[in-house]
Formats: structure tokens, C-alpha cells, sequence
């Protein structure tokens, strides 16, 4: 995308990283903010425009409230804006593999951008890696906020990560995904003591309604059953009120048959 001169020389480098602080001003905004905010908001509508997104996700505005990391690609010769890497953190309840709950706060891929004429050249190689090595992580150690595609081609033929477990938000976390054992809901703690007693066995997919804005989400070649859906609406945590009932029951007459032999032995008198 082309800017003025003057405006591109906001950006230092050929890839430049803009943090939250730099777009803050007190006694009104420099000529450098003034630039990195029309690069920002020209590329975040590329970007939203790209990936048929109703909302622009990345503004000068929200960018500045954040706490993300913005990282921008110019062309070999310094002259256009090529294309846009937005990270950040965020709070996440993540279900691997055998159904436990993690509440993790991953580095996530928030927006990804490269301009139409410049894709397919290994910009978007070329910033990626330069964020990996930044923000020191691996890229089967961060979350994917609904990843296009293209973007799980991208993915695929660099780092080969394609199977990923359907996640009950709009992220992808691939299998690879090093979940650690502090990271463990208590709410999984909750679901796992109901289970030896409750009659459960109705597979999650069916007790979580389905996302709409998911539906596009690519499929993992290793979930079959893909089923998406909102974290509001999941029901993953809640052991169903009538098994659990009856779980209480079954202990109590269970507690209360072992008093009775322990009492009286097995008398069929008593
Ligand atoms: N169709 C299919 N795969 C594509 C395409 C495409 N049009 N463009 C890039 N890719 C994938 C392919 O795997 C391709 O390898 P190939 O050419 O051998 O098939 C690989 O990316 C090319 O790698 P780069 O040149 O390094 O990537 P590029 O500079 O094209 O950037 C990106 C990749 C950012 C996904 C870019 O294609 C793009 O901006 N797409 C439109 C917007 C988008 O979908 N962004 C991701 C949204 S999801 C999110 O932000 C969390």
C-alpha cells in the first residue's frame, strides 16, 4: 500500500514493531504518531476487507487501548506498506485432546495481513518469523483467532500444523499446543469428580450449541465431528443436574449399606 514518504518514515525498519505506547500523546499527537496511525487504520481496513470481516479489528484507536504488538512490513526497496502481524494475549478456556479443560492465556494471532499483490512472495514468511523470534515462541504454542485459509495453508507448509481440537471460541490451538498441568481449570476438576458416578454419556459436541460466526472455520483433517461453539453458551462445566442428583444418592445409600455390615454383618435378620 503507498503512503507519502514522510509517512513511511514513521517506520524505521523494514519490519517495524508499533507498541500501544507509541501512539500516546498528552500535548497533542506528533507528526510520527500521525503517520503510524494512518498506516494503521489504512491496513487495518485492507485487512478487514480481506478477510470479509464486518468489523475493522485493527484501529488506531482499539490498538492504543491494547496490549498488543503490532508488526509492519515494508517492500525490499522501502516504498509501500506490504502488510500487518497483530499479537497479543488473551484469556482462553482450551479443551485438549481427551476433553481437559485449560484456562491459559496464549500469545494469539489477532490479524494478519499481507496486501493482494504482494501475497505469495514470503512477506508474510518473512514477518512471521521476525514476531516468533521477538516475542520468543513457538509457533505451535500460540492461539489462532479464527485463522483463514489461506492462513492454515501458510501454517501447514511452513510449520506444519494442520490437526487441531474444535475449541468451544472462535481460536484454533493445534495439537501440538504444550498445555501445562498448572494451567488446569478447576471447573475440569469439577466435570472429571462427577464422572465415575454420573451417566453422562452424552458426547460434548451435542450439549454445546453450535457458534455461528465458526461456521467457517476450516475443518481439522482429525476432527471429524467439528462443533463449535461460545463460551457463554457451553454447558462443558455444569454436571447435568439430574445424573448428579442421582450420583449423590447412589454414595448415600452406598455410605449407608457399609454402615449396616459394618454394624450388623450380612444377617439377613437385621
Ligand atoms: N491461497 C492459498 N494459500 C495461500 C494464498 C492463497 N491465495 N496466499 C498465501 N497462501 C499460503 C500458501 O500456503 C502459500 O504457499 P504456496 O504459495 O506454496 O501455496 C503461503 O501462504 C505463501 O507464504 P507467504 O508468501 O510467506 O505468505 P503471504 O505473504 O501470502 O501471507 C497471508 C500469508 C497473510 C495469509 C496472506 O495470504 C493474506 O493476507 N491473506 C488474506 C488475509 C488472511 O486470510 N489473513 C489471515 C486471517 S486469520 C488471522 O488473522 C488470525
Amino acid at each position: 500500500m503507498e503512503f507519502p514518504v514522510d509517512v513511511l518514515s514513521a517506520l524505521p525498519d523494514t519490519i517495524s514493531v508499533i507498541k500501544p505506547r507509541d501512539l500516546v500523546f498528552v500535548r497533542g499527537e506528533s507528526e510520527k504518531q500521525k503517520s503510524l496511525r494512518l498506516i494503521i487504520d489504512a491496513m487495518g481496513e485492507a485487512s478487514a476487507a480481506a478477510q470479509d470481516l464486518k468489523t475493522i479489528i485493527t484501529t488506531t484507536h482499539k490498538f492504543k487501548e491494547s496490549k498488543h504488538h503490532l508488526y509492519v512490513i515494508k517492500d525490499q526497496q522501502n516504498t509501500y506498506v506490504v502488510g500487518i502481524l497483530k499479537v497479543g494475549r488473551k484469556k482462553l478456556f482450551l479443551v485438549e485432546e481427551e476433553g481437559i479443560q485449560y484456562e491459559v492465556e496464549p500469545l494469539c494471532i489477532l490479524d494478519f495481513y499481507v496486501h493482494e499483490n504482494c501475497q505469495r512472495l514470503g512477506y508474510g514468511k518473512k514477518i512471521f518469523e521476525t514476531m516468533l523470534e521477538n516475542e520468543n515462541v513457538e509457533p505451535h504454542n500460540l492461539a489462532y483467532d479464527r485463522p483463514s485459509e489461506k492462513f492454515m495453508s501458510f501454517l501447514k507448509k511452513y510449520y506444519n500444523l494442520a490437526n487441531y481440537t474444535p475449541q468451544p471460541n472462535n481460536f484454533v490451538v493445534f495439537r501440538e499446543y504444550e498445555f501445562q498441568e498448572l494451567d488446569k481449570s478447576p471447573s475440569k476438576a469439577a466435570r472429571r469428580l462427577s464422572q465415575p458416578y454420573d451417566d453422562c454419556t452424552t458426547p460434548r459436541s451435542r450439549t454445546m450449541p453450535r457458534h455461528g460466526r465458526c461456521s467457517s472455520l476450516p475443518v481439522s483433517p482429525q476432527s471429524t465431528s467439528a462443533s463449535y461453539a461460545s463460551v457463554s453458551a457451553t454447558t462443558l462445566t455444569a454436571p447435568p443436574t439430574e445424573s448428579y442428583i442421582q450420583a449423590k444418592r447412589n454414595i448415600i445409600n452406598l455410605n449407608q449399606e457399609y454402615r449396616r455390615q459394618m454394624l450388623y454383618g450380612s444377617n439377613p435378620l437385621v
